[in-house]
């Protein structure tokens, strides 16, 4: 017998970013932070999981993303799956009648439906995924939050992506870790309206990785403390009441201030962090000309550790924001027909601020809020 489940993924990208760890081996953060899950019909990460008394036992557990032989020797991921088997050993031990899937190689499958290419962080989907493809396999009783606390060993930004909707990144206290997982702050039902427009940046070169370059910040930043004692725990604040309200305008202004200070603690790393480049701050500029034409927020943007922006915006607003983009950046990849139907180009951006767009931006994702991880037949 081969012993199959499988479960799709989404993408999250955070408005109250975590960045910096306090415990590097547990993974645990030195803040809290709050993601917008996005849709899969978009993003996602499609995994499968299996299992046989008849898969080799000299080949081990194994992995193959999108199509190609991955390491599973890393300690993250090696957490995981023992994390996962414990939990299923303690089921078999306490009803025998189990089938013994603890014992048994695993093999799993997983694919994205966008491309690596576009570097999108796709690690919050993987992991996400990965966790919750055994979990299912095992039959875990485990509820979201407890399987979160998994994948949060695997990368952190992952613990938010087992929820839909609006999810919290609850830092936790403990030093062991137990209380450092996501919850869902509100369903993605609760405020569907909420939209995200991706401008895919081609960067030159890879930068640093949000591991190695979050130990960098807390080891050198001066400003870091201040971030992690003060602006973080307020923005959690304004944010959670913000999204509570569904209040565009502070959810807007509380996203755009912390993707700020967030990229404020790279620059005081020593030597300094750069993640955003010309295109992104371009994006910036075009984002706040949009605000100040409609006379109202409308847009908001943030980064994450690299150069692509993310523009969050309401359904309502999609003439001022995506008609804006839409005119200057003209027809890239990633364009939704359906979207642009009927959209007018209300206003214009600054010469050299269009130019850059036009030059840099290679790729868009037009996107929303949407659900979490879905079990699914498709292997
Ligand atoms: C800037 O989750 O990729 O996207 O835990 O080391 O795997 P590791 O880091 P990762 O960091 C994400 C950083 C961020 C902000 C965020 O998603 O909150």
């Amino acid at each position: 017998t081969v012993y199959r489940a499988s479960t799709t993924a989404p993408v999250n990208i955070a408005v109250v970013k975590y960045w910096g760890k306090r415990d590097a081996k547990l993974n645990l953060p030195t803040n809290s932070s709050l993601s917008v899950t996005l849709s899969q019909a978009d993003l996602r990460t499609l995994t499968t999981a299996s299992c046989s008394a008849r898969y080799p036992a000299s080949e081990g557990d194994s992995l193959l993303l999108n199509g190609e032989p991955s390491d599973v020797s890393g300690a993250r991921t090696q957490a995981c799956f023992r994390e996962l088997r414990s939990r299923r050993a303690a089921l078999e031990a306490a009803d025998p009648s189990l089938p013994k899937l603890s014992t048994m190689p695993l093999r799993i499958v997983s694919e994205n439906n966008f491309p690596t290419a576009a570097g999108l962080a796709s690690s919050a989907a993987g992991f996400a995924a990965f966790v919750r493809a055994i979990a299912n396999l095992y039959e875990l009783p485990a509820s979201p939050s407890e399987l979160s606390l998994i994948a949060r060993q695997g990368s952190g930004s992952a613990c938010r992506s087992l929820f839909g909707g609006y999810v919290a990144w609850r830092m936790g206290d403990k030093a062991d870790g137990s209380d450092s997982m996501a919850d869902q702050v509100a369903e993605a039902s609760h405020w569907p309206e909420m939209r995200a427009l991706i401008l895919v940046v081609s960067a030159a070169k890879k930068g640093v990785s949000s591991t190695s370059g979050m130990q960098q910040t807390v080891a050198t930043s001066g400003l870091f403390q201040e971030r992690i004692t003060k602006v973080v725990p307020k923005n959690m604040e304004l944010m959670e009441k913000a999204i509570a309200e569904k209040d565009f305008p502070a959810f807007a202004e509380v996203t755009m201030r912390d993707s700020n200070s967030f990229h404020a603690t790279c620059a005081d790393t020593y030597p300094p962090i750069f993640y955003m480049n010309d295109v992104s701050k371009a994006a910036i500029r075009a984002v706040e000309t949009i605000n100040a034409n409609v006379g109202r927020t409308v847009a908001a943007y943030t980064f994450d550790a690299g150069p692509n922006a993310v523009i969050y915006y309401l359904e309502k607003d999609t003439e001022a924001v995506v008609g804006t983009f839409y005119h200057v950046i003209g027809d890239t990849d990633g364009w939704k027909k359906d979207v642009l139907k009927g959209l007018k180009p209300t206003m214009s951006l600054d010469e050299g601020v269009a130019g850059i767009l036009k030059n840099g931006v290679s790729r868009v994702i037009l996107t929303g809020v949407g659900e979490g991880p879905i079990k699914t037949d498709e292997f």
